[in-house]
């Protein structure tokens, strides 16, 4: 296959998506003129205010360049260097961010196995029986993602029952939001539901997997825990000089429901790819599809020939399941193009 003849959008990654038409807009808008750097300037302003109204009028939120950033500087606002941060598996603090968390926090992760990506209080339990005991890391932080790695979705009772036991047991619940937007729309709430009123205490706020070019934001429901946080996210090489060009972002993500609709047509292609996964009996759907993701047994021999067309990641190489992320430009048009190659190779 010639590279002339490859589809322009693959089913690799959201992150492998463009920027929105109305991001891009935004930030020619904010190319006017000198503004102060650093966030002192009234995009920065506007766009915190977005947050406060999205998530509750007492949130402190800091905008970084990047997701692993967010997460890393996030966890060590809540923990010291004898601290553990409980997570799934599967998590992107736990298998993609090349070991960062641990590095900068200084913490033990305690990952727990997870078929779905999501995490138990069950399975918490056990990992507190030397709490206080100074022969072993403590236990701080509980980690989910939301939406999770595997494409499934935590419910707001699951969200609270885990924060209940964080704060019963003096931890804290810190969440992985890069497709927070996706989960939002996927149980059709509101970003506060799952967030401030679930007991969120810690969030990595996502916003390139949801049409911005880059720039995630920490946000801190507890006030105190960011009482140090400027510091921390500068000696962490995340404060970002032309602070304006993520703000102003923000507030177009933020303002009339991009967000949303953003991340339902993601979800929405998900679903119709997943459908119509689903009927070609050659390959098994493995994950329920809850935000963008769809993942799926395709034996090996159908891998090659379809890779050669389109890109995306082969998720477990022992049982050749591969992972198909939908974004917020995909194309009923791609889906079919797509399914239409899988059928003519499996046939
Ligand atoms: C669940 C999750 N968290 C965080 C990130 C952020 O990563 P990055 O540092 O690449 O922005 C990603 C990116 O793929 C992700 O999938």
């Amino acid at each position: 296959m010639n590279k002339k003849s490859k589809p322009s959008r693959s089913f690799a990654s959201d992150n492998n998506a463009g920027v929105h038409p109305a991001v891009l807009e935004a930030i020619a808008r904010a190319n006017d003129g000198h503004v102060v750097a650093y966030g002192d300037d009234p995009y920065t302003a506007r766009a915190v205010k977005m947050f406060r109204e999205h998530l509750g009028k007492d949130v402190e939120v800091y905008f970084v360049f990047g997701g692993t950033g967010a997460n890393v500087l996030g966890l060590k606002a809540g923990t010291e260097s004898h601290h553990a941060i409980v997570c799934a598996h599967t998590a992107h603090i736990n298998v993609d961010e090349c070991g960062a968390p641990e590095k900068f926090t200084g913490c033990k992760l305690l990952p727990v196995v997870s078929a779905d990506g999501k995490i138990r209080v069950e399975q918490i339990k056990p990992l507190l029986h030397e709490v206080g005991f100074e022969h072993h890391v403590q236990p701080r932080v509980i980690s989910v993602s939301q939406a999770t790695e595997m494409g499934t979705v935590y419910t707001p009772r699951e969200l609270r029952e885990l924060a209940k036991f964080a704060h019963e047991h003096d931890m804290l619940l810190h969440v992985d939001g890069a497709r927070i937007a996706n989960a939002a729309a996927s149980l059709k709430v509101n970003l506060k539901d799952i967030t401030k009123d679930a007991g969120v205490d810690i969030l990595s706020f996502g916003g390139a997997k949801n049409g911005m070019m880059y720039g995630e934001a920490v946000v801190f429901f507890d006030k105190s825990l960011a009482t140090n946080f400027k510091y921390t996210r500068k000696q962490g090489t995340h404060l970002p000089s032309k602070m304006r060009f993520i703000s102003v972002q923000f507030e177009a993500l933020l303002s009339n429901n991009l967000w949303r609709q953003n991340a339902q047509h993601a979800n929405r292609m998900a679903q119709l790819l997943a459908g119509e996964l689903g009927k070609i009996p050659q390959l098994k759907l493995t994950q329920k599809v809850e935000a963008n993701g769809v993942f799926a047994i395709v034996p090996k021999k159908y891998v090659v020939p379809l890779q050669k067309k389109y890109f995306f990641y082969v998720w477990n190489e022992e049982t050749s399941e591969v992972r198909f992320m939908t974004s917020f430009d995909t194309t009923e048009e791609d889906v079919a193009n797509f399914i239409g190659l899988v059928k003519k190779i499996v046939r």
